[in-house]
């Protein structure tokens, strides 16, 4: 190797067994010089006859994670990862995988041409490049179906989830459970053990199993895959695998792999892996920061917000304390939580006792002075600036030295509520999605003041309650939100022009969003943000609301819906839009699908890049994972920003321009320069 080459593989002998090691932290990804390490090394251990067979294993946290998804799109360098496979498997002597941690995509592939394979229990295995808008790319299509059987590598692959290692032994895919604490040596053992029967070459085993899952798979996801190209490629490559020699199969799947490597889905879906552990950093956080220890919570307000919030906690076994105004309400909000997690239990996410512990965490209240012994208090009550500062103010006189102080408002001026308290650097945002309990998005809205260490606390502990965090600046709407406010603006002038809200709804479902506009209106509730003056109708929405159409809670709104609330198009609303252009003396034209991308969601990158500029996100990224996790963007399209990249920058200012739009200058500059975000 030459001097450059970081040592990442090594060898050690045990008697007549040779143990290969790799060590690339922090997931052992096969990195080109990993590539190296083992081709140069499995090369040796067979070229040595004093070696009577090889155990595969790996320091560190895990065993081999995947490919290094880093390198993928870039120039190759060192060897082709399936010729190192294939000259592993053809080793003239047992070779056995010693998996530990997460044997992942190219992981679990070399772990599929090894002879054997021992796992400690805790392991989990897995082919998730489905994940990355991918397939395993390394065999690993043709060589599960030989090892598990077409129904299990026909859901392993297409679903990309993992199994543990003691469901893996059941199903063949692990020979041989370890010790927890003696993999290494039960390994060497059973390496020995397998001397005298030799090896065992996948790509030699028939494949076996029944082939008409593949159909049922695709009929039982057809909803969630809705658009992705990834998990129908996965599926056919398996089912090759049923028909085809192995090695025509493996380049049948060559084949599929690199049309998805070099599609724009998988770009969009490595951007987002990427992007979602690049939201976790914070810009000029001091490198010492410590973290604020959070052991309990109080949550003011137990509405479906607060409710919601409190289960993160209380499913991570962090005590909650939720303050209610009135006995009923406060009833109700529990009530509602112990049915949803009775719910859960019923189908299975939770045993009984466990809802029984979470329950008993929870402490209901009456009183704001419980939350006196609480390090994190999220104020979740409804959007009003006079009822939060009140709040702050109080729970200023209240809560310990060194709480942190939050609220859930999903619009408001941060730093106008932390005036309320004499710390304004224990105050931020946290503001979670609904259902709260459910949704993955949470934004960290970072005040003017806010103490570097109390944001990072609460990023930190949206992370352990399973939130993607990202930061937010104080602005009208953070970053969702505001950029929901232009889009919305230009669904209802296209009503006005002509579009109908079904047109518009069908548009932003065909693009994958998981409804449109209009139909996430009459979720939400159309009459959120009204006046509440019947009298004062100025727009088609006061007219909605006015006539009680406020959404489905009263099956009506943009759509009328049926008892199982199920929508059809509304002649009453086509009335009322029909008057407001006559009133307003618009002409009804036809308009196009393009249009309608064009005026609902080249404005959203527009509002994007003046996020940017003005720093309230602190990175594109950011801004993807935000729609990718707070709105049902469609993964395949890598979120907004970097959508704007593939659609290109200078075909959407284009648009913008000729639409009448006041075009940001970052983007302006990057249609200039030809780029993405
Ligand atoms: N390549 C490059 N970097 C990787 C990586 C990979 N396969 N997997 C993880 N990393 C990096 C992460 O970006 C992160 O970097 P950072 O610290 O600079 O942000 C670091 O490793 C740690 O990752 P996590 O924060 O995710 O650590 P966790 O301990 O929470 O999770 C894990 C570990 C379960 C291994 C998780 O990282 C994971 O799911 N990784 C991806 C696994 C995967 O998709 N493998 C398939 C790759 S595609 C493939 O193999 C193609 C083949 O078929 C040819």
């Amino acid at each position: 190797m030459s001097e450059e080459t970081p040592v990442s593989v090594t060898m050690e002998k045990d008697g007549d067994v040779a143990v290969i090691i790799v060590n690339n932290p922090p997931v052992n990804a096969l990195s080109w010089h990993v590539r190296q390490g083992l081709e140069d090394h499995f090369a040796a251990a067979i070229a040595d006859d004093s070696v009577k067979a090889i155990v595969l294993r790996c320091a560190g946290a895990t065993f081999i994670a995947g490919a290094d998804i880093s390198e993928f799109g870039k120039p190759p360098r060192g060897p082709d990862f399936n010729a190192v496979l294939n000259s592993i498997e053809a080793a003239p002597k047992p070779v056995v995988a010693a998996i530990h941690g997460t044997a992942l995509g190219g992981g679990l592939e070399t772990a599929l041409v090894c002879h054997y394979r021992v796992a400690v229990p805790s392991a989990k295995l897995g082919v998730p490049e489905v994940k990355l808008g991918l397939l395993p790319g390394a065999g690993g299509t043709q060589r599960l179906p030989r090892v598990v059987g077409v129904e299990a590598a026909a859901t392993m692959t297409s679903t990309g989830d993992p199994l543990p290692a003691t469901k893996a032994k059941e199903i063949g895919l692990v020979d041989e459970l370890a010790g927890e604490d003696s993999l290494a040596a039960d390994a060497i053992a059973f390496a020995r053990a397998k001397i005298a029967a030799g090896p065992r070459p996948t790509r030699e085993r028939p494949v076996f199993g029944d082939v008409a899952v593949i159909e049922q798979l695709k009929t039982a996801n057809a909803k969630r895959w809705r658009g992705f190209e990834a998990p129908y490629a996965n599926l056919a490559c398996v089912e090759a695998a049923t028909r085809l020699p192995f090695d025509e199969g493996l380049a049948f799947e060559r084949e599929q792999f690199m049309k998805l490597m070099f599609g724009s889905q998988s770009a969009a879906q490595r951007h987002i892996f990427f992007a979602e552990r690049q939201a976790a950093k914070i810009d000029g956080l001091p490198k010492d920061t410590q973290l604020r220890d959070i052991k309990k919570v109080g949550v003011i307000g137990a509405g479906t917000m607060g409710g919601g919030i409190s289960m993160n906690f209380l499913q991570k076994g962090i005590p909650v304390t939720i303050v209610e105004m009135q006995q009923d309400a406060l009833d109700r909000g529990i009530g509602v939580i112990r049915k949803n997690y009775d719910a859960s239990a019923a189908k299975g996410r939770f045993k009984p006792e466990q809802v029984d512990q979470m329950m008993g965490i929870l402490t209901p209240t009456l009183s704001l002075d419980d939350l006196a012994d609480c390090d994190l208090i999220i104020e979740a009550v409804y959007e009003d600036m006079d009822v939060k500062k009140d709040i702050f103010g109080k729970l200023d006189a209240i809560a310990k030295p060194g709480a942190i102080l939050a609220s859930n408002t999903s619009y408001l001026d941060v730093d106008e509520i932390a005036t309320a308290t004499s710390r304004p650097g224990d105050v931020l945002g946290m503001h979670f999605f609904s259902p709260a309990n459910v949704m993955k998005l949470l934004e960290v809205v970072r005040g003017e003041k806010t103490a570097p260490d109390a944001l990072a606390t609460a990023m930190a502990i949206g992370k352990k309650i399973g939130k993607v965090a990202v930061v937010a600046g104080v602005c009208d709407g953070f970053i969702g939100n505001r950029m929901l406010k232009p889009r919305q603006v230009e669904a209802m002038n296209l009503l006005m022009e002509g579009a109908t809200p079904a047109q518009v709804d069908k548009v932003h479902v065909d693009f994958g969003m998981p409804m449109g506009p209009f139909q996430m209106s009459d979720l939400a509730g159309v009459d959120i943000g009204w006046h509440r003056d019947p009298n004062r109708i100025e727009t088609i929405r006061d007219a909605l609301c006015a006539e009680g159409r406020w959404g489905q809670k009263k099956q009506a709104g943009f759509y009328d819906y049926d008892d199982k609330r199920t929508p059809s198009e509304s002649a009453r609303v086509a009335e009322i839009i029909e008057q407001f252009r006559a009133k307003a003396g618009v002409e009804k034209r036809a308009i196009s699908d393009q249009e309608i991308i064009e005026r609902t969601l080249y404005p959203m990158v527009n509002e994007g890049a003046l996020i940017l500029s003005e720093g309230k996100a602190q990175r594109a990224s950011d801004i993807d994972v935000v729609w990718i996790y707070g709105y049902g963007w469609p993964v395949y399209r890598g979120g907004p920003m970097f959508w704007a990249g593939l659609e290109g920058t200078d075909k959407i200012v284009a648009a913008l321009e000729q639409h009448g739009f006041t075009v940001a200058p970052l983007l302006k500059e990057k249609a200039e320069a030809k780029t993405g975000f």
